[in-house]
């Protein structure tokens, strides 16, 4: 990302997310492989970087998969916050998919985000960023997953997202299988 672009963004959260610390990309701004997550979770909040908590654990032995480094890699969210409501139970902050306005909020500078990186593939994880990515809200990673599809002059492949695997095993086998079909298309 330019220092430019990291500086609306922080100043744009100053402004509409006042108590909130954004998680912006990082990685080599000439990367090949751009990884777009959904939005940052209490760990990666805390320590202000993308993918570090339990999702960015599963990510890296995927990663490992593919052969491929996290230092070669772009890796960002669709939403720069954490989106978080108090548990009902333990009154703690408890993280909460992005709502409509977060996603109207943040989706512009996604997109900015992919210009200047202009990567030669862009990998997303989960529905959240193939929905902001092909501009398509009715898009579901069930049916596109592991697939090379384009969007635009932009070359996409979905994938699930991490936390996805750490919630239903059973997806563990397609995630393998669809690391391996990207693996082939890298
Ligand atoms: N999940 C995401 O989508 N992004 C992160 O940075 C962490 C977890």
């Amino acid at each position: 990302m330019t220092e430019s672009l990291s500086e609306r963004i922080i100043s744009a959260c100053e402004r509409a997310f006042p108590d909130k610390k954004p998680v912006l990309g990082e990685g080599s701004p000439n990367a090949r492989l751009m990884l777009i997550g959904e939005a940052p979770g209490s760990e990666e909040e805390r320590l202000g970087r993308p993918f570090v908590g339990k999702a960015g654990k599963n990510l890296d032995s995927f990663l490992e998969m593919t052969g491929l480094d996290r230092k070669e890699l772009y890796i960002t969210n669709t939403v720069k916050i954490r989106p978080a409501r108090q548990s009902g139970k333990t009154g703690k902050p408890v993280n909460r998919p992005p709502n409509a306005c977060e996603l109207e909020f943040f989706i512009p500078f996604l997109m900015e985000e992919i210009g200047i990186v202009s990567p030669r593939l862009i990998v997303t994880l989960g529905n959240t960023p193939l929905r902001a990515v092909t501009g398509n809200s009715g898009a579901s990673i069930g049916g596109v997953h592991g697939k090379l599809i384009s969007v635009g002059d932009r070359r996409l492949f979905p994938l699930y997202h991490p936390a996805a695997v750490i919630y239903n095993r059973s997806l563990e086998e397609i995630y393998i299988e669809d690391l391996r079909k990207l693996r082939k298309v890298l």
